[in-house]
């Protein structure tokens, strides 16, 4: 309840700057080119066609905004000014490199830029997850000038019980500026996924996407997936969850805007605060400027820019790979069946649903054993990084991990594979690696 006024302003702030009307026009809702057939360095990087001047010019306001690195404040650069106090990185393609997804551990458990470690704790008085009380939602591993940040960690590799192939990361801390973590702080590692497509996601009509889940599970074939409805700063009303690897974000404009807020420290008309909690006094005490360091129109430009991104198109028709993918029951999760209302299909291969992953995949904190369904275009990019990671923490380093870590509703399917002879299990890596 003490979050009623906050969110009230917020709320307030953004109806002045944030109109509705605008956002949905500057989506390119025309049945552009969606797909590129560049598989190199620059693959995610290409603006779709179909867009007007007005949305060009900021699809490239956007694109600077998310690669040049940002400054402390005060400074010079006034446009790029007001990162931290705390944050993780300085661009979003720090963690986001070219676009994709972060990839793996170092030799020695060093944890890549691209992966955070978000914290949740049980607030049993309001019976509520919420962040550390001391650290917030997600630790920070910078700080500005005068601002300790927050901590440091390592991973340790822990064996999976279901699988003696397999291991799992979990953060080891070896630095906490602020004191201990709270006992009952949970730690959760993240990583950064692929910007793919996200305006084609954001597109697909609502109720097809409820039509897909199936909560109890009524056709009786092991799957349930269900949706989940989550506050949007942006529209100022519950929506549902499209993004995240738990579907905790309406829109691309609400996760660019909680990207610039947790991730960077930057205010926007979203997140009006910085990312201080009340005890962390230097933090509280740092040069902030009197305007938003992210003001609307460039918010709203970089949600423009990653809404209009073109996805990269398979290399190859791998038939017989992409038959035991729907004979192992796979397409039952990564399915292709959203059409827009252009009347254009979404490749994906998700059906945007949380899923219970089971024992093997339970994570830490909020909705633990619970995951989105992880889009699988542009899988295949991932082996260009040096060390290629897939699943929320980046624990599988190769696809066949990726599959052998599926349980719970995905149990069969990871089972059906085990048994798969290599050459049929090839078979279906390959595909996947064409994605
Ligand atoms: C410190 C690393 C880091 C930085 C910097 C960062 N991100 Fe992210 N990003 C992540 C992680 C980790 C996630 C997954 C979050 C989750 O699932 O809760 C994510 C998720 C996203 C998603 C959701 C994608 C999807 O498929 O659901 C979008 C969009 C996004 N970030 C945009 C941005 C933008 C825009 C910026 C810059 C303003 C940015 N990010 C900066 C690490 C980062
Ligand atoms: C019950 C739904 C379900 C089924 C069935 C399923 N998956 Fe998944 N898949 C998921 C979810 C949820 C995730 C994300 C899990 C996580 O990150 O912890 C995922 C993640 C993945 C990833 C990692 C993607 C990335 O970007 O890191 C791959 C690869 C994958 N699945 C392939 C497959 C294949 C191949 C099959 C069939 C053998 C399959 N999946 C069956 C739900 C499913």
């Amino acid at each position: 309840m003490t979050q009623a006024p906050q969110q009230r302003t917020v709320i307030n702030l953004a109806r002045g700057v944030l109109i509705n009307a605008l956002w949905v026009c500057l989506v390119n809702t025309a049945s552009a080119q969606i797909f590129t057939h560049d598989r190199g360095p620059k693959a995610l990087t290409h603006l779709q066609s179909g867009l007007s001047a007005e949305q060009e010019e900021l699809f490239f306001l956007g694109r600077s905004f998310t690669n040049v690195p940002w400054v402390e404040a005060p400074a010079a650069t006034t446009a790029r000014d007001g990162l931290g106090p705390l944050f993780n990185a300085n661009t979003c393609v720090a963690c986001h490199t070219q676009n994709g997804a972060g990839g793996g551990y170092g030799p020695q458990g060093e944890p890549p830029r691209s992966s955070v470690v978000q914290l949740h704790n049980f607030d049993k008085l309001q019976q509520a997850w919420k962040g550390d009380p001391i650290y917030g939602p997600q630790m920070s591993i910078n700080g500005n000038r005068d601002v300790p940040f927050e901590g440091l960690y390592h991973i340790v590799w822990q064996p999976a019980a279901h699988d003696s192939r397999l291991s799992y990361p979990k953060p080891k801390f070896s630095q906490l500026n602020y004191g201990p973590l709270h006992a009952d702080t949970h730690t959760q590692l993240i990583r950064a996924p692929a910007l793919i497509g996200l305006g084609l996601l954001e597109q697909i009509p609502e109720a097809q996407i409820r039509a897909q889940a199936d909560p109890q599970d009524l056709n009786g074939d092991g799957i349930s997936g269900r949706t989940q409805s989550v506050w949007s700063y942006a529209s100022k009303s519950l929506q549902l969850g499209r993004f995240g690897w738990k579907n905790t974000t309406a829109s691309v404009i609400d996760q660019s805007a909680k990207a610039a807020h947790l991730d960077m420290g930057l205010s926007n008309p979203l997140f009006t605060e910085e990312n201080c909690t009340p005890t962390q006094i230097e933090c509280n005490q740092a040069f902030r400027s009197k305007t938003l360091d992210l003001p609307a129109l460039r918010l709203q430009a970089i949600a423009i820019y990653l809404s209009n991104l073109q996805v990269p198109k398979p290399a190859g028709k791998h038939t017989q790979g992409k038959a035991t993918f729907n004979q192992l029951g796979c397409h039952n999760c990564h399915s292709n069946s959203y059409t827009l209302a252009n009347g254009q299909t979404i490749p994906a291969y998700t059906d945007l649903l949380l899923h219970d992953m089971g024992e093997a995949l339970t994570g830490e904190g909020v909705l633990a054993r619970e995951w989105r369904t992880a889009p699988l275009w542009g899988l295949g990019l991932n082996q260009r990084q040096q060390q290629p990671a897939y699943l929320h923490d980046g624990r599988a380093k190769t696809l066949t991990e990726a599959i052998l870590w599926h349980d719970g509703e995905a149990r069969n399917s990871r089972e059906a594979f085990n048994f798969l002879p290599l050459a049929k299990q090839q078979q279906l890596i390959a595909f996947l690696e064409s994605l």
